[in-house]
């Protein structure tokens, strides 16, 4: 995982919106979330959460096949997240694309990873949810602007005969409830009166109707995860831990007592972090196992919940593929030498690209002097 440096406090919200500590930690559990600063971005978090994760794999970028970035805020429309971390690993045979399904991005971009290992396509895959929710948030919005913050997380999964792995996955969408939580491109504004229109909201700002989200919320989470374990062939009593989207404490209790389980089955870190979208759930999961939460052999589900409306529950029973494997020689030296040349790589290709452009465009205009040259001779003549 990797989390901007800055905090930003509830007290801190108090000087921007009329809000106050009290009302953000009772109504929703949140104490604190993290800032990008002016250097970071959703890609620059993605990539640091993503080399973490390829050290804990005790991998090289060249041995991935596959890089998912789950994001609502990527960098660009295109060139996608992924592909521009793929450039910084050096990951150079992997496929990169960003998938977009707001807060449940991270479990869908597991399942479609798991599906391509498990069809034989391919062998290992990067994950990433990586978010910078603050730079769409309306700082004059205190319903909205108090929930988010920044971060990012990654795992790498890996085709092995270990059994376990991922077990089960529910995905889910209603698209009918699209507006209840939007961010509207620049294009969505031409739609205000159309079928697929988000009701005028501003282009590039979040917009959400949070009661409705709430209700939603509660409604999808013990659903789904009981899906998923009826899918799995498992009990509630079998799970260790359930990983949710961080989005509200309370929406985590209410879940909690629809499930008949205790609040403490899920991970929570929203106090600290906040609702960082596609990113909380990996995050959450790096730290429940930080904390000794997760053995190799346990059974754990991850929920989320959010934009489209989307959601989705997988159950997941954790194995150790490192255990399997030989010692790999000073692989931490040379995944940093891998990555110093990836940088290099991708300077030296930008410059040749640089250089045939210009040579590109001087060799017209030698073509049209030579040209002016012939007339003058023959004006001569
Ligand atoms: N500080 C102080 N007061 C606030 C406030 C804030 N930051 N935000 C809203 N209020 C006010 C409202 O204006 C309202 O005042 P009023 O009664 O005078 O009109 C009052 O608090 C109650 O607002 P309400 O929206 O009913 O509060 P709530 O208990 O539903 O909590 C949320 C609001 C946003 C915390 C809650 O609806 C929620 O968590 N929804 C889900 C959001 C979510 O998780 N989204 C992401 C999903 S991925």
């Amino acid at each position: 995982m990797a989390v901007p440096e800055t905090v930003l406090t509830n007290r801190d919200l108090e000087a921007i919106v009329e809000t106050s500590d009290e009302w953000i930690s009772t109504r929703t559990g949140i104490k604190e979330r993290r800032i990008a600063g002016e250097r970071e971005s959703t890609a620059s978090l993605g990539l640091k959460a993503a080399r973490k994760a390829l050290g804990v794999a005790n991998m090289f970028p060249t041995e991935i096949d596959l890089i998912i970035v789950a994001t609502s805020t990527p960098e660009n429309i295109f060139p996608s997240t992924a592909s521009l971390i793929q450039n910084s690993l050096g990951a150079t045979r992997a496929g990169a694309f960003d998938l977009s399904a707001a807060c449940s991005g991270f479990v869908y971009a597991v399942e479609m990873a798991t599906q391509s290992i498990k069809a034989g396509g391919i062998r290992s895959a990067l994950v990433i949810g990586a978010e910078t929710m603050t730079r769409v948030l309306d700082w004059q919005d205190r319903s909205t602007c108090i929930l988010f913050g920044d971060g990012a997380g990654a795992v790498v999964l890996k085709a092995s005969d270990i059994e376990g792995g991922v077990l089960s996955a529910v995905l889910r969408s209603d698209g009918s409830g699209g507006d209840l939580l939007c961010i509207p491109t620049v294009g969505s504004g031409d739609l205000r009166n159309s079928e697929f229109g988000m009701n005028g909201h501003a282009p590039g700002k979040m917009y959400m109707n949070g009661s409705e989200v709430f209700k939603f919320a509660t409604r999808v989470i013990g659903e789904s995860i009981n899906q998923a374990l009826d899918k799995a062939g498992i009990d509630i009593e079998d799970v260790s831990l359930i990983v949710p989207h961080q989005a509200n404490l309370r929406i985590i209790q209410a879940a909690a007592r629809s499930l008949k389980v205790e609040p403490e089955l899920f991970m929570s870190n929203v106090e600290r972090y906040g609702n960082t979208s596609a990113a909380s759930i990996p995050i959450a999961l790096c730290e429940a196992i930080a904390q000794d939460r997760v053995k190799p052999g346990d059974y754990l589900a991850f929920v989320g919940f959010g934009g489209g409306l989307t959601w989705a529950a997988m159950v997941v029973q954790w194995v150790d593929t490192r255990k399997a494997e030989s010692i790999r020689v000073l692989a931490p030296q040379r995944r940093q030498v891998s990555y110093f040349l990836a940088s290099l790589r991708a300077n030296v290709l930008k410059a040749t690209r640089t250089l045939s452009d210009l040579t590109r465009r001087i060799r017209p205009r030698r073509g049209r002097m030579l040209r002016l040259r012939d007339k003058v001779n023959q004006l001569d003549q």
